[in-house]
């Protein structure tokens, strides 16, 4: 797909399939997460990949904000080590897992991690050592029903030329 066709058509799924994705469309996916741009040149990512029904209904429980990951079929979780910009650089793995998964029509979603109540519990269950911070959690599955989209603020609105 178009690099601005997977973007456009991008959009947050929460309710997937019990299919399971294909192991190298997620190797596929983490790939594109280790591809972004990192300040310094760091890279001070590990992405877990969650896989089994019980640590993904585990996960599910645990964040709050998540829980939708427990019908989810992958779960990719991304853990920076604490560099000075280690949010910056988690945060664009994690857009380039979602366009990535939209283009091959995978249904995502995006479950806070930094500064969330469950950041240790979540690091103790997936057994990361200390100094490292919880980014993100990309529940993933192929989509149950049409993936619908939320309205944006236009391109007008948000568009400045020159001055604010
Ligand atoms: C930093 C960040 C954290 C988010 N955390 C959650 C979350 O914990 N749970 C959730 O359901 N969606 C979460 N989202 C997804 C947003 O709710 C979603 O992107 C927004 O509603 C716009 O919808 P769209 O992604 O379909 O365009 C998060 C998105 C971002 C960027």
């Amino acid at each position: 797909m178009d690099t601005f066709d997977s973007i456009a058509k991008r959009a947050s799924v929460r309710e997937y399939k019990t299919k399971p994705i294909e192991k190298a469309l997620l190797e596929k996916l983490v790939d594109a997460g280790r591809r972004a741009p990192t300040a310094r040149h760091v890279e001070p990512w590990e992405f877990i990949v969650v896989t089994a029904k019980e640590m993904l209904e585990k996960l599910g429980q645990i964040a709050n904000s998540g829980t939708f990951i427990k019908g989810s079929t992958a779960c990719i979780v991304i853990f920076c080590r604490e560099t000075k910009y280690y949010l910056e650089d988690g945060c664009a793995a994690t857009e380039n897992i979602l366009i990535a998964a939209s283009d091959l029509g995978l249904g995502a979603c995006w479950v806070a991690g930094d500064k969330k109540p469950y950041v240790e519990e979540v690091a103790g269950m997936l057994g990361v050592p200390s100094g490292f911070k919880l980014i993100s959690m990309i529940s993933l599955g192929w989509p149950s029903s049409e993936v619908k989209q939320v309205k944006n603020r236009s391109l007008k609105d948000v568009t400045h030329w020159e001055r604010f």
